[in-house]
């Protein structure tokens, strides 16, 4: 499967305490624990022993020990105790299974596989205040995920009274320009919304930029008319199985005074609206090779599904 070629993101950096933490990727159990050094490791959360799950042990010294018998690893994966056997050597052999993780952004990406880039996705400048909304663990697939954050459409419906309202339905026409590696870019969309940010008093014009940044991964920046806040809106969707997914969005604002709780009670709100119509899509997988009615205005959306399909990235849907 191509997906585990890919980084993933599967938790925020700072979710990685004293104890092990239990996350899913692409189906697979992991434990992230970290080691005597600081750095994050993530393993299979399978004891090579007799498969206990890790992520009930502890970190103790600096090592990861099962909650079964004691084994201790190494942030190798190396077995490094036995306390049934004192003073006897694990051989090589007796190993955890080891995944590649990297921090980046906040998050800590994991490849399962042989990664098919070098690291994450990179970002370009954004406003400097950043706050993180979620994660939120979505029942249906990363990619209806993503497109729904890519798509306008719904705005007017889904979100009337906050985002769009049925009398501003039309979505003018827009162009996609891909980046050179054939990632979806609108470098510029306008939107008219009734309340374009948490601090908004009335209605605004606001000029939206999309950019598709990996598979799972998108940024929305939002410059609106006159002195109101820009924002970036950052959305991370981790597949922790092929038909559910666990999302962040990270916000990036020049708004220096509304306070955190605002920021995410709008997002939460927002997104409240969003999620049970994406748990309602059937099938759950995108249909990446026909099967569902397109029209202009969804054209970002079928330059999203385009690149996927480029990527290999399907699932197993084409
Ligand atoms: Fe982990 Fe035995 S199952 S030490
Ligand atoms: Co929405």
């Amino acid at each position: 499967m191509v997906e585990r070629d890919h980084w993933w993101p599967v938790a925020l950096d700072g979710d990685v305490g004293a104890a092990p933490l239990p996350v899913t990727l692409l189906g697979e159990p992991l434990v992230l624990w970290r080691d005597g050094a600081g750095a994050v490791q993530a393993f299979a959360d399978r004891c090579p022993h007799r498969g206990a799950r890790l992520s009930l042990g502890a970190v103790v010294g600096g090592q990861l020990q099962c909650p079964y018998h004691g084994w201790r690893f190494d942030g190798d994966g190396r077995c490094r105790a036995i306390p049934a056997l004192p003073g006897f050597a694990p051989s090589a052999s007796h190993a955890a299974c080891r995944h590649a993780v990297v921090p980046a952004h906040g998050l800590l990406w994991v490849c399962l596989g042989t990664p098919a880039a070098p690291a994450p996705p990179a970002l370009p400048p954004l406003p400097p205040r950043r706050v993180v909304h979620g994660p939120f663990d979505v029942a249906t697939s990363a990619p209806r995920a993503i497109e729904n954050f890519l798509d306008t459409a719904h705005f007017a419906y889904v979100h009337d009274g906050w985002l769009g309202a049925p009398t501003h339905a039309e979505v003018p026409p827009y162009e996609v320009t891909p980046t050179a590696d054939g990632r979806p870019v609108v470098p510029d969309y306008p939107a008219w919304q009734p309340r374009a940010t948490a601090s908004a008093q009335g209605g605004a014009w606001v000029r939206y930029r999309y950019e598709v940044l990996s598979p799972f991964a998108a940024l929305l920046q939002k410059q609106p008319e006159g002195d109101a806040p820009a924002d970036a809106y950052l959305m991370w969707a981790c597949p922790t199985t092929p038909e559910t997914c666990r999302v962040w969005f990270v916000q990036h604002t020049t708004d220096t005074t509304t306070p955190d709780e605002a920021l995410r009670d709008f997002q939460s709100a927002i997104f409240a609206q969003d999620r049970p119509i994406l748990e309602s899509q059937t099938p759950k997988r995108l249909p990446l090779c026909g099967g569902e009615a397109m029209c202009a205005a969804d054209r970002l959306s079928a330059a999203y599904r385009r690149y996927l399909r480029t990527a290999g990235i399907t699932f197993g849907v084409c």
